[in-house]
């Protein structure tokens, strides 16, 4: 099964559950990066991601190569921003076209996703989410986090 990851990570929790499918499916791996992707700290930083969503901003995004036609299934995978999926994944979703395919959804947050996963599948209408999941900040627990991942893609027979 030709897997694809497609996620948006500004702190690192999403890059980290990318890897870690990587390592466990051979997936490729498409990380989404804004054109002007400042090094934010702080207040900056939820002030400046929290503005996004509150404005339905849509970030442009540096070049990025993705055929999904070319994939059986494909991983999206976002962190929660003021309890909607980050906006630079939005841009993604409005500027590239996924229908009709098998999807294997995740969110990164810090505890309050909100409606945060239900506003990701109106993103990906007409396309059949097979299995999803959150992880609350990953990174402490690999292992953890290993099995957490393993047991949300059993339903693919991964
Ligand atoms: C602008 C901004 C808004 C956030 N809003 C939320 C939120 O509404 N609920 C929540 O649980 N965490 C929120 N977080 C925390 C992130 O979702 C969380 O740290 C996530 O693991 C980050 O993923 P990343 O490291 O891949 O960027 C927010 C973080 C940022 C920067």
């Amino acid at each position: 099964m030709k897997t694809a990851v497609v996620y948006y990570s500004c702190d690192g929790n999403c890059a980290l559950v990318a890897e870690q499918i990587k390592a466990l499916l051979n997936a490729d791996l498409i990380r989404l990066q804004t054109k002007n992707e400042k090094k934010r700290s702080g207040f900056a930083k939820y002030f400046w991601g929290g503005s996004q969503v509150v404005m339905h901003k849509k970030p442009a995004l540096k070049p990025y190569v993705f055929d999904a036609a070319a994939y059986d299934l494909i991983i999206i995978g976002a962190p929660v921003w003021a309890a909607s999926p980050a906006p630079p994944l939005e841009t993604f979703l409005s500027e590239t076209k996924i229908s009709g395919k098998k999807l294997a959804l995740f969110l990164c947050h810090a505890g309050g996703k909100g409606k945060a996963m239900d506003k990701l599948k109106l993103l990906l209408a007409g396309n059949t989410v097979a299995t999803e999941t959150d992880f609350v900040n990953p990174a402490g627990d690999i292992q953890e986090l290993k099995r957490k991942i393993e047991e949300w893609l059993k339903p693919l027979g991964a």
